[in-house]
């Protein structure tokens, strides 16, 4: 492989927080990462993603099945939920929080849940190049950080670009699901893929419905509590030409 670059070219939409681990999470990385976090070839940095790595698929999950792909997993429990309620999918978490990425193995252990594998890493860099061309069948990003300060709103993930880089993770047809508490992200979400020609709405009226394969989690509950209106979004991917 060519030697790693030495910067990222563009603003990522997270800060890694480098709090201590407690013993518990060091253990589940001691101990269960080695079935369920994926070995990613780095570049730049540690959260990074060598342009030239992929994903095999297949053997990272011992089986052909569809893959679902939750960016920004927190503490996995979307994600969790619906490993273990679907026993038939697959589904990759993406994140570059450890201590939730801890939470995420201890949990999935504790469920049983063996169709789960998780990547550390940046999620732009995981979907453009280190999933292979079409391989997701859903790509999931449930409130992605809202970065509501002016000066920081060019690191909101989904953001002019994003739906190309999603578009080529995801399989004709696949869905692209997200949900946010913040309207003025919910806007920008929604006009940036409304402009993308990859994708067409999936649902009627101004926002979609709920999606049932969404559990509450933290991030929802505050975002309920401050009074703040929560707004899904469905674009289904259109099929290549
Ligand atoms: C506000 S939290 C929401 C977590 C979870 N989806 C939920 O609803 O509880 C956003 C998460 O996205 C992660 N994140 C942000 N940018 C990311 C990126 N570029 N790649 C991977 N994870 C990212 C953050 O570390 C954080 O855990």
């Amino acid at each position: 492989m060519p030697e790693p670059r030495t910067f990222r070219d563009e603003p990522v939409s997270f800060v890694r927080r480098s709090g201590r681990m407690s013993d518990g999470q060091e253990r589940a990385f001691e101990e269960l990462a080695p079935f369920y976090l994926l070995d990613v070839p780095r570049d730049v940095a540690f959260t990074s993603v060598h342009p030239d790595a992929r994903l095999d698929v297949a053997s990272a999950y011992g089986r052909t099945a569809q893959l679902i792909v939750e960016i920004g997993s927190g503490q996995g429990h979307a994600i969790v939920s619906a490993a273990t309620a679907r026993p038939d999918d697959d589904f990759l978490a993406v994140e570059v929080f450890r201590a939730g990425l801890a939470r995420t193995m201890l949990d999935a252990d504790t469920a049983g849940a063996r169709n789960l594998r998780l990547v550390e890493a940046n999620a732009p860099e995981v979907l453009s190049t280190y999933l292979p061309e079409a391989a997701a069948s859903e790509v999931w990003i449930f409130f992605s950080d809202p970065w509501h300060k002016k000066r920081h709103v060019k690191r909101r993930l989904i953001r002019p670009g994003f739906p190309e880089t999603a578009a080529r993770a995801l399989a004709d047809g696949g869905m692209l699901r997200l949900a946010t508490d913040w309207e003025d992200y919910a806007l920008q979400m929604r006009d940036v893929l409304d402009a993308a020609p990859d994708f067409e709405r999936a649902f009627e009226g101004e926002w979609a419905e709920r999606f049932d394969g969404r559990v509450m989690t933290a991030f929802e509950r505050k975002g309920i509590a401050k009074g703040r209106e929560i707004r899904d979004l469905t674009y289904r991917r259109v099929p290549r030409a």
